[in-house]
């Protein structure tokens, strides 16, 4: 299976940000991840919308995935839709099932791919029956809010069981890892059956072709 990464530029300073993304695009990263906060539903901020229109506007074409980890997931969601190739919300930020299900069924009539994350704490088997409507499940490594933390260990049986539902319902669904990855456990996280692994404060410390190449082999 091909190993494909998603860097996050989170750790990477404001003023190198369009920088470090055309960088990134020259060096062959086709997948950046742009994450979001809203200062609630985790208690930091991330890039703003403005940021991100600006590499939109100053740096070539990519598959860009927003991973918002805010609580107003509605009102995120009408500002996002029409920027970004996959948005990515915690399941954890839902006020109901209910809620959830109309998100949803609004981004399929808009035909905006949907991704759902879950944080640490929560069972995988709570978004299994959402997986048929999504494009991507994104799995929390670390805590949601902060880049540079260490990659939770327990996170592996999550792939495994994510992993064995997707194929054995035959899923088209991008399985994804978000968290305290490097050079090691990344290999561990693609045999495990990841298919984009996102590379935060790692690659932001280590920056280089050969890095991502590493990384990817
Ligand atoms: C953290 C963010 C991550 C962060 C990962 O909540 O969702 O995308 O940038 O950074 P590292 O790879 O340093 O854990
Ligand atoms: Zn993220």
């Amino acid at each position: 299976m091909k190993k494909i990464i998603s860097p996050s530029v989170l750790d990477v300073k404001k003023e190198d940000l369009i920088l470090y993304v055309n960088k990134l695009i020259e060096y062959g990263v086709k997948n950046v991840h742009y994450d979001v906060m809203d200062n609630i539903f985790v208690p930091n901020v991330a890039l703003q919308y403005k940021e991100i229109e600006d590499i939109i506007k100053q740096c070539p074409k990519h598959i860009m995935n927003i991973h918002l980890m805010v609580k107003d997931v509605f009102g995120y969601y009408k500002m996002y839709r029409d920027i970004g190739d996959i948005l990515t919300f915690h399941f954890e930020a839902f006020d109901s099932l209910d809620d959830l299900s109309i998100l949803l069924a609004k981004a399929k009539k808009d035909n905006v791919k949907i991704g759902l994350a879950i944080k640490p704490e929560t069972k995988i088997e709570v978004v299994f029956p959402y997986l048929k409507h999504i494009s991507l499940l994104l799995i929390m490594s670390v805590n949601p809010g902060f880049g540079g933390q260490k990659f939770i260990q327990s996170s592996y049986d999550k792939i495994f069981a994510a992993k064995k539902y997707i194929n054995d319902n035959e899923l088209n669904i991008i399985l994804q890892v978000d968290g305290g990855i490097n050079n090691e456990n990344i290999h561990y996280c693609f045999d495990a059956g990841i298919n984009l692994a996102v590379v935060g404060s790692y690659l932001v410390k280590n920056f280089s072709k050969e890095t991502i190449k590493e990384l990817t082999k």
